[in-house]
């Protein structure tokens, strides 16, 4: 390689001496200077390996992502020019801005702004819950100088919990853990580790209950904790720290932080769950499923996103998390997918499973006691939950990062698109352009008639012939009686999960569709829920007056991950490579790693 390069001027080979270099000088100047260029250029490519070693910013990189085929859309709205989203972006910086300020200036350090009032809420220990889910996005949209306040605050804290005060286990951890951690991540600013590391080791013995399984509620002053109302561990509160006890084991080398999460994931391996359906509640003292219901709403919903984030977070090294995230995946899209019957809607619902799964005949439904046959094998409620729209978001991803055959990969980005759809559907279809919390959607007199597997099936079948169901795009309803669903729960409580899976689908399938969308519901947020000091809930979206009530409220997450999600969905450059970074529940990013031969000893990796 080296004399190939060197061509046919073999004395560069060694370094001239003076005396030679100088009569080289002195003879043909200009001669050796393209010799000189070429050994520069050797010595510049070469350098690092006769080195040694990667340079210090090493990254890990993982392989490509690998690219699925997408359906176009129906419907293309006019595309805006690179300069709109620029001017889009920063809109929402000033609306960050305009609440974080709206925080800082009436409520801080209290938890949250009540953004009408100007009064406060404590809601979450009183720590200042606003201050670490606002950090990271500080962070990103370049705020430094709140950053460094709210560091030097943050560096200050105890959180120790008042005489007979209980932090809520799993938002704590989602959100002040997650938001030190992630922030941490990418300013590397020792002082978030150290209070990370403090938070992380004091809300640990949560896991000190009999199966392991974390409790409700901890106080940080005496180790007590306390159960929920269901008196049960939830499913997302059981799979929703692995990623911040992981990453924080990463970073601190301590393997109690490992053990105690991994330990939950233990529990669901060895669960003997049949067909992947994780229920949504979970006895805390035995660690075995307690109910029958499979959801991907409110009890369950951050579970299935911390399979799959699990498993790219340590560089897809934990294929057992892999193959859960696979069978949990297969098993929603079977059981829980259907479309609505005039609009073919395709949405996710929850489901009373009428399968048995290893336990006591009688605690098991009569249907199944009684009835000689056991069709049907579930329920669905026909519920649809606004919190369901991270789903969208997670099955795009997947299909996106596992190595699925190709049928199956495009049954995950079909019902990615078809779930997000729909998402924007409940938004479009309003008044107000928001979405509700819970819509109740029409069902077929048949539950089994609006499972939408079998409608795909029936439409490969008969020869692909247009797009498939529920992929269709419909269209904003005219009216409430064609849209095919009864709003259940009216309110918009600024959440991001739809702006989230719209943030996933355009990263994914570079269509832009989803940014306009993504605009369109910034809009309406502006308009309605905008106040002098924030921005607040809305109490219906349904309402025709030309300003909507709204409710006294302004949560964390709507800085964390609204706003964020928003911010990367219009801003042209990639800040948060899907490739290097997952973003927990709470949308605080935390790297992607390897763990090392060290680690895998220390804590037990196999
Ligand atoms: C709580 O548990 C931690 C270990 O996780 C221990 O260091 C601490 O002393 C305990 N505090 C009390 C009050 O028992
Ligand atoms: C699951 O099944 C395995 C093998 O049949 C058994 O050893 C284990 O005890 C079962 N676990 C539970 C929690 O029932």
């Amino acid at each position: 390689m080296l004399s190939t390069l060197m061509g046919r001027n073999q004395y560069l080979l060694r370094i001239p001496t003076f005396r030679e270099g100088i009569s080289l000088l002195a003879g043909r100047p200009l001669r050796w200077v393209p010799q000189l260029l070429g050994f520069i250029l050797v010595i510049w490519y070469f350098g690092p390996i006769i080195r040694g070693g990667p340079p210090d910013d090493f990254i890990y990189e993982l392989p490509p992502p690998i690219h699925h085929p997408h359906l176009p859309p129906l419907y293309k709205p006019p595309t805006a020019s690179a300069n709109d989203w620029k001017l889009r972006s920063h809109q929402v910086r000033e609306a960050f801005i305009h609440s974080y300020k709206g925080y800082r200036d009436h409520a801080f350090p209290a938890d949250e702004l009540a953004p009408m009032s100007g009064k406060i809420h404590n809601n979450f220990n009183g720590w200042g819950v606003t201050v670490y889910d606002a950090l990271d996005t500080m962070w990103i949209m370049g705020l430094s100088e709140y950053f460094d306040e709210a560091v030097k605050f943050i560096g200050e804290a105890d959180y120790t919990t008042k005489p007979k005060q209980y932090a809520p286990f799993f938002e704590t951890i989602i959100r002040h853990l997650g938001g030190l951690l992630s922030a941490y991540a990418l300013s590397k600013d020792p002082i978030l580790l150290q209070q990370a590391d403090k938070m992380g080791a004091m809300l640990l013995p949560a896991f000190n209950t009999d199966s392991g399984l974390p409790a409700y509620a901890i106080s940080t002053r005496t180790n007590a904790t306390r159960g929920g109302w269901t008196g049960n561990t939830l499913w997302a509160e059981a799979l929703s720290n692995q990623l911040e006890y992981k990453y924080l084991a990463h970073i601190t080398g301590k393997p109690e932080y490992f053990e105690k999460a991994e330990r939950c994931m233990q529990l669901m391996y060895e669960a003997n769950v049949t067909d992947g359906i994780f229920p949504t509640q979970w006895n805390t003292k035995t660690g075995a499923p307690s109910n029958n219901k499979f959801s991907v709403g409110a009890f369950a919903d951050s579970a299935h996103e911390y399979l799959l984030k699990q498993w790219l977070m340590t560089s897809r090294s934990e294929t057992k998390i892999k193959d859960l995230y696979l069978n949990v995946s297969k098993s929603i899209i079977e059981n829980l997918l259907y479309v609505t019957p005039s609009r073919e809607m395709l949405y996710v619902t929850d489901a009373d499973m009428l399968k048995p799964h290893p336990r006591k005949s009688e605690e098991l439904p009569s249907t199944i006691k009684s009835g000689s046959t056991p069709t049907p094998s579930s329920v669905p409620s026909g519920t649809f939950e606004h919190l369901s729209c991270f789903l969208p978001g997670l099955l795009a991803l997947g299909a996106q990062t596992l190595d699925l055959p190709a049928s199956e990969k495009e049954i995950h980005a079909w019902a990615a698109e078809g779930l997000a759809y729909t998402c924007w559907l409940t938004y479009a279809d309003t008044k107000t352009g928001l979405g509700p919390d819970v819509v109740s959607m029409k069902m077929f007199t048949k539950n089994e008639d609006g499972l939408w597997l079998p409608r795909v099936e029936k439409w490969k079948q008969q020869g692909r012939s247009g797009r498939p169901p529920g992929l269709r795009e419909p269209g904003a309803a005219t009216g409430k009686a064609s849209r095919d669903y009864t709003i259940y729960k009216r309110s918009y409580l600024l959440r991001p999960e739809a702006l989230e899976s719209f943030y996933i689908m355009w990263r994914t399938t570079g269509d832009p569709v989803w940014r306009e969308r993504g605009w369109t519901i910034f809009q309406a947020i502006e308009k309605y829920a905008k106040t002098e000091i924030g921005y607040a809930s809305l109490v219906d979206v349904d309402k025709s007056s030309e300003k909507a009530p709204v409710k006294d409220e302004m949560p964390s997450y709507f800085l964390a991950e609204t706003l964020k999600y928003l911010y990367l969905l219009f801003t042209d450059e990639e800040l948060i490579p899907l490739d290097k970074w997952v973003l927990n529940t709470e949308a605080h990013p935390i790297p992607i790693f390897e763990w090392t031969d060290t680690e895998k000893k220390l804590f037990n990796i196999s």
